[in-house]
């Protein structure tokens, strides 16, 4: 195990009625906040109106930005930049699930920067003193509501681009697992994929002598393998809404990869490029690309570790590696399929002509991944494979 610092700030209240909290943890780091959502579910289900009675119970000064979209754009951003400088705003309120907090990531980013917020993502600027942000998670996914890390597209340069700071960790989340009750069935599909996903980042690396990590990574999987049917077809299970959403937060804090080089993280950087040109939900595009990736990295360096990940989750009993390895790809594909998530980029109606533009996207920076590492080249036979 490698040396390292672990510090994840943000302070979780988690469980029901936290929302009668939010004020003081307001008050804590700002007096003048910007307030944000995404299209218009947090009006429906009767939580916006819940947020504006506690803000002027405490005559919390608000702005509003809504319409934040999934795989949120940068002109968001720079509205929310705006508005922040138009009235002085001193925090960030988000209301949402990862699209709405990586859109306020980047906003508190943006304020007290001169330039325009897309150079964060071109590796153009660094990140200095962001505003204070805190949240209201109201989706189990991503992860984001307690860590640094924001991923924007582009549309006018069909550009879906990571970037991140420790200081962008939000100082709080809420964390109502009743919030997610309304949340469809494809949306807490794509979830509950997605959590699985950033372990599978995490996870299938080549460091030695991770055992804590690799058990708790496990587990999270476990958590995710038991209750992800359930949140799907008994939307209203607090049980199961409640391990699936902290299962997201801490499949994606830092817990999993400290003590180890770092994340393979190429099979995100793939499906970024997917979701920017398509708008495809993040987590259908990983159901596509997991499977495809674990089966196209499969070699002998690489088996002894999807032999244990399909031994300790799949409980394969086949004392051979590859073959061990092979069985355990073919579950976790019909695990997603059996979520109702897509196998096949031609199940979501995506074309193969711009194959060769998202390969080259996701090296734009160079040879993506640990694991394995890949090129354009491997990039585009992933694709490929995953017609
Ligand atoms: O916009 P509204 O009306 O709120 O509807 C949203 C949206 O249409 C809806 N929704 C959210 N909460 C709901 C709800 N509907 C009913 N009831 C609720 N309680 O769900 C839809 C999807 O929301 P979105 O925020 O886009 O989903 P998710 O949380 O999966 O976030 C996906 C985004 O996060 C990025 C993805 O790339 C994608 O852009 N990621 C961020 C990461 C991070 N910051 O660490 C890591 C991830 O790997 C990921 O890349
Ligand atoms: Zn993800």
């Amino acid at each position: 195990m490698n040396n390292f610092t672990f510090a994840a700030s943000t302070r979780i209240l988690f469980g029901e009625n936290r929302i009668s909290e939010l004020p003081q943890e307001i008050r804590q780091h700002g007096s003048r906040i910007l307030l944000a959502y995404g299209g218009g579910s947090i009006k429906e289900s009767g939580l916006y109106q819940r947020i504006i009675d506690e803000l002027s119970k405490d005559k919390i000064f608000f702005v509003e930005l809504s319409g934040i979209q999934p795989n949120p754009r940068i002109e968001s951003v720079r509205e929310g930049v705006r508005l922040c400088r138009d009235h002085n705003l001193d925090f960030i309120l988000g209301v949402g699930g990862g699209s709405v907090i990586d859109c306020i990531k980047a906003i508190a980013a943006g304020v007290l920067y001169d330039g325009d917020a897309w150079d964060f993502f071109i590796r153009k600027a660094n990140i200095t003193n962001p505003l204070p942000i805190g949240t209201v998670l109201t989706l189990a996914a991503t992860g984001s509501e307690m860590n640094g890390n924001m991923v924007i597209s582009n549309p006018e340069t069909e550009e879906k681009r990571a970037g991140g700071h420790d200081d962008l960790r939000p100082k709080f989340s809420i964390l109502d697992p009743t919030l997610t009750y309304s949340v469809n069935k494809w949306q807490s599909a794509a979830g509950v994929v997605d959590v699985m996903s950033h372990i599978f980042e995490q996870y299938f690396t080549l460091d030695k002598g991770t055992f804590v990590q690799d058990a708790i990574a496990e587990g999270i999987l476990k958590t995710c393998l038991r209750y992800g049917s359930i949140v799907i077809n008994d939307p209203t299970n607090y049980e199961a809404r409640a391990n699936i959403m902290w299962a997201s937060t801490l499949a994606l804090n830092g817990l999993t990869v400290s003590g180890k080089t770092s994340g393979d993280w190429a099979t995100h950087a793939i499906e970024h490029e997917v979701s920017a040109i398509y708008d495809l939900t993040h987590g259908a595009g990983l159901s596509i690309l997991f499977p495809v990736w674990m089966r196209y990295v499969l070699s002998d360096d690489t088996a002894p570790k999807l032999a244990q990940y399909a031994r300790n989750i799949w409980n394969i009993n086949n004392t051979d590696d590859k073959e061990a390895a092979i069985e355990g790809i073919e579950k976790t594909r019909e695990f997603f399929s059996s979520l109702g998530m897509p196998a096949k980029l031609s199940e979501v109606e995506i074309p193969d002509d711009k194959i060769d533009d998202m390969a080259k996207g996701a090296c734009l920076f160079g040879p993506i991944g640990v694991f394995k590492k890949l090129d354009v080249a491997a990039v585009k036979d992933i694709l490929l494979n995953a017609r």
